[in-house]
C-alpha cells in the first residue's frame, strides 16, 4: 500500500534483508531514522535515535524506491493491433508513433492528464517512486509543450519524483517537409521554448534508421546542452547506427536501449561516464535482440534497467518489479545487478545520484518494503513481486 508520509520524524525498523542495495549484514532488527524526509540515520535498532513513531516491516525485503529512468506515458489511444501485426511479421516503422500522435492531439487535456496520472499512479503502487517521463507525441510546437505541462499536472498528486524529457525528435511528423527540416524545427523553435518555460530537464531523441540520423540528433542535443538541458539518446536500438558513439562524445548523461551494441561500443561506454540504460520489455516485445548487459557490467559501465513503457513497443505500467526479473534472467545479471541497476543505476541515468535510488544518510527516504523476503523473489515470480508498503518522498516534478 501507498500510505501518506507519516510524520517529520518516523522510523522503520525491521529484521529482514536490507538492500541499500548493497546488503545491510549488521546487527538485527535494523532501523532507518527518517527526518524531513530524508534518511537521517541507518543502522542497527540498538543504537538509533530516539523516534515518536516506529514502524516495524518485520521479515519484509527492504529496498529503496525504484527508479524508472525511461517512460513515455503522454498519449492517447491503443496500438495493440500493431504490436500482434508485428509479432507476426510486420515491420516496425514510425507510422505507429504518427498513429499515437494523431489520438493523442486529438484528446483533451483532461483526458490526457488522466491517462498520465494512472501511469504514474500504477508505476508508485508497484515501488516505483522515481521516473522519468518523456514528450514526444506532440510533435510540434504546442502538443509537444502541452504534453511536458500535463505531466507536471498529472505528477502534482502523486508522491512519486518525476523528471521530464523532452523528446520532440521522436518522429517527424507527416505534415513536416522532411526529417531535416523537421529537426531544424525542433532545434531552433521547439528547444527555446522548452528551455524559456523550464518544461524539461532532459532532452531525448530517438536517433536510428527511419527516425533521425546521426547529424540531426547531434544538431539537436548540442542547441538542448547550450540551452542548459540534460542529454540522453535512444541509441542502437533497430540498427547499430552508432548513436552510442555520438551519445559518448557529446557527454549524454544516458545512452538507451543498446539492443544492437557490439564489443567496439562496450568499450566506447567502458571508458565513458555515460550510463548505459537498457530496457528488457520492449526488446522482448520487439523481439529485435538483447542488450550486452552482462558485457556492460563486466567492463565496469554503470548499467540502469527501466521499463519503456511508451504506446507501442512496451505497454506494461508498474512494471518495474517484472523489468528487474528480466535482468537478473534473460540479461545475465545476478539479481543483485539488476536490483542495483534499478535503483543505483536508474538514479545515475537521472543525474540523481546520491539522492535517489540509495538508502543512505541523506538521501531521500524512498523506501519500499515487499512482499518478498529475498530479492531472488524478482526472478522467481517474474513479475509477480509487490510492495507491501511504499514511504514515497517526492510530490510531483524534480527540484
Ligand atoms: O522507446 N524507440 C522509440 N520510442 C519508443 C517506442 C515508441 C512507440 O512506438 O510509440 C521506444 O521503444
Ligand atoms: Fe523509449
Amino acid at each position: 500500500m501507498v500510505g501518506p508520509m507519516p510524520p517529520d520524524q518516523f522510523q522503520l525498523t525491521g529484521r529482514g534483508r536490507l538492500l541499500r542495495p548493497e546488503p545491510y549484514d549488521g546487527p538485527l532488527p535494523w532501523a532507518i531514522h527518517v527526518r524531513d524526509g530524508r534518511i537521517a540515520w541507518i543502522g542497527a535498532r540498538a543504537d538509533a535515535p530516539d523516534a515518536d513513531a516506529v514502524t516495524d516491516l518485520g521479515e519484509a525485503l527492504v529496498t529503496p524506491g525504484l527508479v524508472n529512468a525511461h517512460t513515455h506515458p503522454a498519449y492517447l489511444g491503443d496500438r495493440s493491433d500493431e504490436a500482434a501485426a508485428r509479432l507476426a511479421g510486420a515491420p516496425y516503422t514510425s507510422g505507429g508513433i504518427l498513429r499515437t500522435v494523431a489520438a493523442t492531439r486529438a484528446g483533451s487535456d483532461d483526458e490526457l492528464r488522466s491517462a498520465i496520472e494512472g501511469r504514474l499512479r500504477a508505476e508508485l503502487e508497484a515501488g516505483t517512486t522515481t521516473v522519468e517521463c518523456k514528450s514526444g507525441y506532440g510533435l510540434s510546437l504546442d502538443q509537444e509543450l502541452r504534453a511536458l505541462r500535463l505531466i507536471g499536472e498529472a505528477a502534482a498528486p502523486v508522491a512519486a519524483h518525476v523528471v521530464r524529457t523532452f523528446l520532440g525528435a521522436h518522429a517527424v511528423p507527416s505534415e513536416a517537409a522532411s526529417m531535416d527540416a523537421y529537426s531544424a524545427v525542433v532545434a531552433e523553435e521547439m528547444l527555446p521554448a522548452v528551455a524559456a518555460t523550464g518544461a524539461a530537464e532532459f532532452c531525448d531523441v530517438f536517433c536510428d534508421r527511419g527516425f533521425f540520423s546521426l547529424e540531426a540528433t547531434e544538431r539537436i542535443l548540442r542547441v538542448a546542452a547550450d540551452l542548459g538541458l540534460g542529454i540522453r539518446m535512444h541509441a542502437d536500438q533497430l540498427t547499430r547506427g552508432g548513436g552510442t558513439e555520438l551519445a559518448v562524445r557529446l557527454g549524454a548523461t544516458s545512452a538507451d536501449h543498446l539492443e544492437q551494441l557490439d564489443v567496439a561500443g562496450v568499450a566506447i561506454l567502458a571508458g565513458s561516464r555515460t550510463v548505459a540504460t537498457l530496457l528488457p520489455g520492449p526488446a522482448i516485445v520487439m523481439r529485435g535482440g538483447l542488450p550486452p548487459a552482462r558485457a556492460l557490467l563486466d567492463a565496469g559501465v554503470t548499467v540502469a534497467l527501466a521499463s519503456d513503457a511508451n504506446a507501442g513497443t512496451f505497454g506494461g505500467w508498474g512494471a518495474m518489479p517484472l523489468v528487474i526479473g528480466l535482468g537478473a534472467t534473460i540479461l545475465v545479471m545476478s539479481v543483485q545487478e539488476a536490483v542495483t541497476a534499478a535503483t543505483v543505476g536508474g538514479a545515475a541515468a537521472l543525474g540523481l545520484a546520491g539522492r535517489k535510488g540509495a538508502l543512505a544518510v541523506g538521501a531521500d527516504a524512498d523506501i519500499v518494503a515487499w512482499d518478498a523476503e529475498h530479492e531472488g523473489a524478482f526472478a522467481l515470480r517474474l513479475g509477480g513481486v509487490r510492495p507491501a508498503r511504499v514511504f514515497a518522498s517526492g510530490y510531483g516534478l524534480s527540484t
